[in-house]
């Protein structure tokens, strides 16, 4: 008798997975390409595809901001992007022949002329390039400036999908600055683009270990049975970043790290924790998924015992001496912007009531690092003396998303020797030491999704105003307040508001 059968079935699985995917022909359309994202992730990004065999020869990409250059300027500040920032080695036949389709137009976004050269440039290329008239907009400019462009798209017919033509829309983060906003700045995209076109970027969906979160849950049977409130105590999502706001005064201050971080990244990936197993990977699934378990958190309960905001004030990092968030340069002396913040959320539904998680996340903080940490509860009862278990902790299972991406699981093991001592003890996995592939950038895998037409990893927008829905009266609460946002040292992890907020629940931050 068979028990399972392994083989692919080409009638089940018409598609092999493990043949590579690789984008049709089109326009890739960069707004705000001199920008430091564009060159810092998407050009690199785009040449690690191209040098990666995944995309086609009837590919091009055009580059559009306020600059005064010409063609032959823009691909060479892209050659030097390339060089200085793509993953994979420089190779010049590669080069040679994403260079051919590489073009710029140089203009303001509110424009109508700029824009009537875009388009003839858009359309030269898709004769030249054979690139079916299908376009893909990536939205890399400030935030303010994502309606007026969806405005112009729809205005000279950019937007127009026909005869089996693709148009789709990337926007970068954030999606709003709050719940109003972002439902206003989604009927302004949706009157143009429908749902199915408009991709919202959240980078962290796109790196290898969170997806791997997904396969260590469902893909195992081992952890699904303790993945709840019988068994983990709490939960702990850090974002934490050794920088501080760099040369980004203009975007930061107002805007603050609660908005930036915990309203996507830290909530998507609380999502991914704490969801039930979707039916399949296909994105409505998913999305259905995570957008349950959203509508399930609560905000705090109390938000002046259940949040944490700090400033970082200057001082000594790394042997470095840095200056404090009011020294930087273009910051107001008057300003209430947090740059750490620390919120505790529960989930009411029956896997995780009774489940606080806690969230965090910093600029000058000890160490750049990202990780989702489920504490377990103590066993029951432990047949040893005090003294044997001094140094036993809780149970902890850790999933390492940036740097040294990996799972340590953390348990108590005998210290060697005649007495019974219990001590806590490491078990690691480490991408690197398992694989030998080195893991994408995530941007590779977002613009190559965008390029295919396939949404798992981007948020809809009912994501995005759940989301809202929770941070909201956050925000509104610290905007009610005469209180500043606490200072905490550089190079420490975060104001002592913060780590009373965790030990009134009789916890402690995880030091990683
Ligand atoms: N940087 C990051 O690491 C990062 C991370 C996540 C999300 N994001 C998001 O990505 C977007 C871009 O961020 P960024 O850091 O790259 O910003 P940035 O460095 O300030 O670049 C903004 C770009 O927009 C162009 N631009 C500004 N106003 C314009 C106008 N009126 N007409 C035409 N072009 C205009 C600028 O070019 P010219 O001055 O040459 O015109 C520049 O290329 C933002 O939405 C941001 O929130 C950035």
């Amino acid at each position: 008798m068979i028990l399972s059968d392994h083989r692919p079935n080409p009638l089940r699985d018409p598609q092999d997975r493990r043949l590579p995917r690789i984008a049709g022909p089109c326009v890739l359309v960069i707004f705000g390409v001199t920008g430091d994202l564009a060159t810092k992730k998407l050009m690199p990004a785009v040449y690690d595809l191209a040098n990666r065999g995944l995309l086609p020869p009837g590919f091009a990409l055009v580059g559009f901001a306020r600059r005064d250059w010409e063609h032959q300027d823009f691909a060479q500040i892209v050659h030097n992007a390339v060089k200085e920032n793509a993953r994979t080695p420089f190779r010049e036949e590669v080069w040679q022949q994403l260079s051919e389709g590489i073009r710029f137009v140089s203009g303001q976004i509110g424009d109508d002329e700029s824009f009537a050269t875009l388009k003839s440039t858009i359309a030269d290329l898709d004769e030249a390039r054979g690139t079916g008239g299908n376009h893909a907009f990536y939205l890399s400019i400030p935030p303010g400036l994502f309606p007026t462009v969806v405005g112009q798209l729809r205005d000279h017919g950019l937007a127009e999908e026909q005869q089996g033509r693709w148009s789709r829309v990337v926007i970068e983060k954030p999606f709003g600055h709050d719940l109003a906003s972002a439902r206003e700045l989604n009927r302004v995209v949706s009157s143009v683009f429908p749902s199915s076109s408009v991709f919202r970027i959240d980078h962290y969906l796109g790196k290898e270990t969170v997806q791997n979160m997904m396969a260590l849950r469902f893909a195992n049977q081992l952890f699904e049975p303790v993945w709840n409130n019988n068994y983990v105590d709490h939960v702990q999502i850090t974002m934490a970043e050794d920088i501080g706001i760099g040369g980004r005064a203009g975007y930061f201050d107002g805007i603050g790290i609660a908005r930036d971080v915990i309203q996507n990244h830290l909530l998507q990936l609380l999502a991914l924790t704490a969801m039930e197993e979707p039916t399949s990977f296909e994105a409505r699934q998913l999305r259905a998924e995570k957008q349950k378990v959203l509508a399930a958190v609560r905000p705090p309960k109390r938000m002046d015992l259940h949040t944490a905001r700090g400033r970082y004030v200057g001082g000594w990092q790394g042997g470095e001496k840095v200056a404090g968030y009011l020294e930087e340069k273009g910051i107001p002396a008057d300003t209430k912007t947090e740059t750490y913040a620390a919120i505790r959320v529960d989930i009411e539904n029956r896997r995780w009531a009774g489940v606080p998680f806690y969230l965090r996340t910093g600029k000058r903080l000890a160490r750049r690092v990202t990780e989702i940490a489920l504490g377990f509860k103590r066993a029951p009862h432990l047949p040893f003396t005090a003294t044997d278990t001094e140094e036993l902790g809780y149970n902890a299972l850790v999933l390492r998303i940036q740097p040294d991406e990996g799972v340590t699981l953390r348990f108590g093991a005998k210290v060697p020797g005649t007495q019974m001592e219990i001590r806590e003890v490491n078990m690691d996995f480490a991408y690197g030491g398992s694989f030998t592939e080195s893991s994408p950038e995530a941007y590779e895998r977002l613009i190559l999704d965008v390029l295919l037409g396939d949404p798992p990893l981007f948020p809809q927008h009912e994501e995005v105003e759940l989301s809202w829905q929770i941070l909201d009266p956050i925000l509104d609460f610290w905007a009610a307040s005469d209180d500043r946002p606490s200072d905490y040292d550089a190079g420490s992890w975060g104001p002592r508001s913060a780590d009373e907020m965790i030990a009134r629940d009789g916890h402690t931050w995880r030091r990683p």
